[in-house]
């Protein structure tokens, strides 16, 4: 099993990228961290508790940046709702994030491990660009990062930036800079990666796992029924258990920080300006096959 610590800001997609990788046979969740991006990070602390709850999963949880490093939050819960999980009314829950930073909660996670530990980075990028500037010594820790966020194509905030680069550029471009191996699912994998209503019909039967998510996906506005449902962060699950779905190339990536693109992962697809390459881009997805996959995963991610 791969030990992976889930870095995110539940936000619908992410739900279901943690109910897949929570349940999955080769994942070994050690922790999860949130981080203000789809809303703030109270609400995406509480979407993490209730839903680990609601799963019946007992995984740590811990509460990280309220901010991103240098500029001010711009969230995005005209997509996700006010709460970030809006359209399903989840039972009450007693449990409780930890009593410390998630940078903390990185940090003793990935010492204790033996082996290194993948993060899965679904959110903007803060708690983890801290922990490279806190500890870099924690940089050997991480066999590598498996990140939904940047775009070579066009981008979902400004015309050439994705949500989670955007939301905070400068983290993104520590991480990308920090010499860890990254893989990036970015929108020109995740916008094709879509649920159709034949999908979302399957999802509704099964169970109530199943009739959770139908119910968040009726508040969801990444996509409608009719074009499709933007999955995302479970495009990122997907990569670490099924990489074969994927078409890859590894390039150098740099992020705007400033300017009309703000946030925008520029790549260096021909190697004309670096000779190291930083980073594994996915170019193409198969759509078929992920639909496929995240249904199935779905359904053993219900009761038994
Ligand atoms: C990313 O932004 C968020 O709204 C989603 O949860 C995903 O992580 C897509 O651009
Ligand atoms: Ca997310």
């Amino acid at each position: 099993k791969t030990p992976l610590i889930i870095d995110t800001d539940p936000g619908i997609d992410d739900a279901v990228a943690l109910a897949i990788a929570l349940n999955h046979a080769n994942l070994d969740v050690r922790l999860i961290t949130t981080v203000s991006g789809n809303v703030d990070v109270t609400q995406t602390t509480e979407n993490s508790l209730k839903l680990l709850s609601f799963m019946k999963k007992e995984v740590p949880v811990a509460k990280g940046c309220n901010q991103p490093l240098l500029i001010k939050l711009e969230d995005a819960s005209e997509i996700h709702g006010e709460t970030g999980m809006a359209g399903f009314e989840f039972p009450k829950h007693h449990t409780k994030a930890l009593p410390f930073h998630a940078v903390e909660a990185m940090r003793k996670t990935l010492e204790s491990n033996e082996e290194p530990v993948v993060i899965l980075a679904i959110a903007a990028l803060t708690n983890i660009a801290l922990l490279f500037s806190l500890y870099p010594e924690m940089k050997v820790k991480v066999s590598k990062i498996v990140m939904m966020g940047g775009t070579l194509s066009r981008g979902n905030t400004n015309s050439s930036a994705e949500f989670n680069t955007y939301v905070d550029p400068h983290a993104a471009q520590i991480v990308f800079q920090s010499g860890v191996p990254i893989v990036m699912v970015g929108l020109d994998v995740t916008s094709t990666a879509v649920l159709a209503s034949k999908e979302v019909e399957l999802i509704k039967g099964l169970g109530r796992v199943g009739q959770m998510f139908h119910a968040l996906f009726q508040h969801y506005r990444g996509g409608s029924l009719k074009t499709g449902l933007k999955m995302h962060d479970v495009c990122a699950v997907a990569y670490l258990v099924q990489p074969e779905l994927f078409q890859t190339q590894a390039t150098h990536v740099e992020v705007a920080l400033e300017g009309p693109a703000v946030g925008c992962t520029v790549a260096d697809l021909k190697m004309k300006y670096h000779t190291d390459t930083n980073c594994e881009v996915c170019l193409a997805i198969d759509v078929p096959a992920f639909q496929e996959w995240l249904v199935e995963n779905l359904e053993m991610s219900g009761d038994k």
